[in-house]
């Protein structure tokens, strides 16, 4: 029977009337809509641009066809199944129909919630979408709940299922591995599974990530075309899969990787899978960046409404050699070029075994007085001296077999029984068991105690440099084991909450060996990521590139570090570091007594610019204008304010060649009216560009941009094979 369902259609509250069992879930741009009848299968109908009320009435009558929007295992066993489960009597079949749809407001938000039911058990779904209307982006997930007479088993539990009509739909995503993350690969959607996934537990993105594109009419194009994008919200395993079968769709589906993982729903238990969190664009893949960064800022990220300091970190600068007086001394030069803020890395810590390599003392989080003599206290009254903020190292979920901790709680780390733990890094870590309560209060208190003795510690750099290589945990039963995986994640999101209802100010990296922890699980308690341990400018603008698809600049760490690199051992001048450190969350990782003063001027210039584009670069608009991947001799992107009265403009090239051609750079996101002054960032040419201090229309700056030179106009002994260029754009009266 039809009835007619008024929703709250966005944050105006304005009700909208809907056709009968058509649930339209929307935001300002974009609808989802699913079919509700009670009684019936949940089914899902339509994603992608705002319907129009006349078309969402039609939309049953448009020949889509409808799939189930949650499809379960057990009846039509052959296809991919979102759930599947063992109930308590050994039945392995599920057959859901829909009970109700209620719709509350959380926040800033607004919850719909279809609960669907067993048509036998009382076995219970709930199929859950949240909207953000000022970023476009709905999120999905499930609560799985039962009352039967016993535990059931859920063998696969996916957040969500999206059917992806076929047609030249090619896929975007990010893989990688340490040292070289966040590598963009973008390819045709072929017949046959595509499955990405991560297994590490304890870092999910160093490899593969949990966010992909789809570009749905052709080869991506950054600045056009309908992109649907997709981020699984999960600290953890996970998987995604597409099954391109002989339907007329794509079935997209995600969530935690189950393996290894059965999980064990005890009567009226409610298991959350994680969110998925999906938004729609036609402006193409930088249009789908801009609506997970706008979501970023507004709704994700600690802090992301707040500017980031600029900071140095010691690592690549000293490495574990800390001392009083070497941090003093680095506080002063960082202060001395304009930075805000000085980060401690490793090596400040052990009693009985004192850090001097990668091998001994995680969990020793007492103060090396031998390296150390007046404590966090002298360094941080150093750092008042200095007019700096002041950051420390931690790795609290880890420990070594080296260390006190391990002595004390050998039960605290993750392994088997009766099995030799497989050893992490520096031949002795190993993970704590973050399931056990106990741990978790230790964990809690690392960054409790740093904070209640040290409340002027500013920054966190919160590591975790080992994935979870052995199975089995101390604390869980015996018949919980598979449990493992998940009651870590668990753990470490409940120690997360603690730090953050405790500290809301502290700002906290998310580091795990570098890049290991770029996911939407991590940001809302963590301001920003460390993209890469490899600093080198040219590698880390085609990383930059593939993160910057799904994580606003404002959580991408980016340091200006030493020539030749440490990592690539390549020699790239620091022209050309500096302009691409600028494009993201400006820090420097380096030794400056080793710099000479020509180029601390320059940092300390470029520091000085970057204030003043900061507010562009970590909350304006992302435009990618030419990839690094096309391999045209240039990579380039840029940010407009969200007046588009400011922009900076980023070109770097990435091969050089004696007579090469590459092509004009055209810009995006300007205004087509406004007149846009030009002004070279980080100038190190003997005279200015032609188009310095030169006023051009938006819309000429799009159809043709500047002819910018290829090489750098400096004295002979100053030329090199780099050139890069950093613009800032000012809209004038
Ligand atoms: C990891 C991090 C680095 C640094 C070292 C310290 O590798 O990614 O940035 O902090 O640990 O040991």
């Amino acid at each position: 029977m039809k009835k007619e369902l008024y929703l709250l259609a966005g944050l105006a509250l304005s009700p909208m009337v809907l056709m009968a069992e058509n649930v339209c879930i929307s935001t300002a741009k974009t609808s989802l809509v699913v079919n509700a009848t009670e009684g019936q299968e949940l089914k899902f109908v339509y994603y992608g641009e705002k319907l129009s009320a006349e078309d969402l009435k039609n939309i049953n009558n448009s020949g889509l066809p409808q799939f189930s929007a949650y499809p379960v295992y057990g009846l039509n066993c052959p296809g991919e199944t979102a759930l599947a489960v063992k109930h308590a009597d050994g039945n392995m079949s599920l057959q859901m129909e829909v009970e109700k749809t209620e719709t509350r407001r959380e926040e800033n938000a607004i919850v719909t919630v279809i609960t669907m039911k067993d048509k036998v058990y009382p076995f219970y779904v709930d199929v859950c979408y949240k909207t953000y209307q000022d970023a476009d982006i709905i999120e999905t997930w499930t609560e799985i709940s039962h009352n039967e007479k016993k535990a059931v088993t859920l063998n696969q539990f996916a957040s969500a299922y999206l059917p992806i009509r076929r047609g030249n739909v090619w896929f975007s995503s990010l893989y990688g591995s340490w040292a070289n993350e966040g590598r963009l690969v973008q390819e045709p959607l072929e017949p046959g599974m595509k499955v990405i996934k991560n297994k590490d537990g304890v870092r999910n993105s160093h490899t593969a990530h949990g966010e992909v594109m789809f570009s749905l009419d052709g080869k991506p194009q950054e600045n056009s075309g309908n992109v649907i994008g997709a981020a699984l919200c999960y600290t953890g395993n996970y998987k995604l899969r597409i099954d391109t079968d002989d339907s007329e769709y794509h079935q997209f589906y995600a969530g935690i990787n189950e393996e290894n993982s059965a999980y064990t729903l005890e009567k009226e238990e409610t298991f959350r899978t994680p969110e998925l969190a999906l938004t729609f664009s036609e402006e193409g893949l930088s249009g789908v960046s801009r609506n997970f960064h706008r979501w970023a800022r507004l709704h994700k990220l600690a802090h992301g409404d707040k500017l980031r300091k600029i900071l140095l970190n010691s690592w690549e600068g000293v490495y574990f050699n800390i001392n009083q007086e070497g941090m003093n001394q680095m506080m002063a030069d960082i202060a001395s070029m304009g930075g805000e803020l000085f980060v401690m890395d490793d090596g400040w810590f052990g009693d009985k075994y004192k850090r001097n390599s990668d091998n001994s003392s995680l969990g020793d989080w007492m103060v090396d007085t031998t390296k150390l003599p007046k404590g966090i206290e002298g360094l941080i009254a150093d750092a008042e001296k200095n007019g700096v903020k002041f950051g420390i190292w931690i790795e609290p979920e880890m420990a070594n077999t080296t260390s006190e901790l391990y002595e004390k709680h050998p039960e605290w780390i993750l392994k088997a029984p009766q099995r030799d733990p497989v050893l992490g890094r520096g031949g002795t870590q190993v993970v704590l068991d973050l399931g056990n309560p106990e741990v978790q209060d230790f964990v809690f208190g690392v960054v409790d105690n740093l904070m209640t003795k040290y409340p002027k510690i500013d920054y966190i750099k919160w590591d975790a440099n080992m994935g979870i290589m052995n199975h089995g945990s101390n604390y869980l039963d015996k018949d919980e084991q598979s449990h493992m995986y998940i009651e870590y994640h668990r753990g470490l999101k409940k120690i997360c909450q603690r730090i953050r209802a405790k500290y809301p100010d502290l700002t906290i990296q998310a580091c795990a060996s570098g890049g290991g922890r770029a996911n939407y699980g991590y940001l809302p308690y963590f301001d920003e990521f460390w993209v890469s341990d490899n600093t080198d400018a040219l590698q880390r603008i085609y990383m930059q590139w593939g993160t910057s698809y799904f994580f606003p600049a404002i959580a991408m760490a980016s340091h200006i570090s030493a020539a030749p690199n440490h990592q690539t051992f390549r020699t790239i001048p620091l022209k050309y570091r500096i302009d691409v450190a600028m494009s993201g969350r400006l820090g420097m990782e380096i030794q400056p007594k080793n710099m000479t003063d020509e180029e601390k001027e320059l940092c300390r210039k470029a520091i000085a610019d970057y204030k003043n584009i900061r507010p562009v670069v970590q909350f304006g608009d992302i435009y990618r204008l030419v990839s690094p991947y096309d391999r045209l001799g240039v990579a380039s992107l840029m940010y407009t304010s969200p007046e588009k009265d400011k922009a900076v403009f980023y070109w770097w090239k990435t091969e050089t060649f004696c007579n090469q051609h590459l092509p004009r750079v055209k810009m995006a996101g300007l205004s087509p009216d406004k007149m846009y002054r030009i002004h070279e960032l980080n100038r190190i040419d003997n005279s200015p560009l032609k188009f310095e201090g030169q006023t051009f229309s938006g819309a000429f700056l799009m159809s043709n941009g500047l002819e910018i030179p290829y090489t750098h106009n400096v004295d002979y002994h100053k030329l090199n094979d780099y050139a890069s260029r950093v613009l800032y754009l000012e809209a004038v009266k």
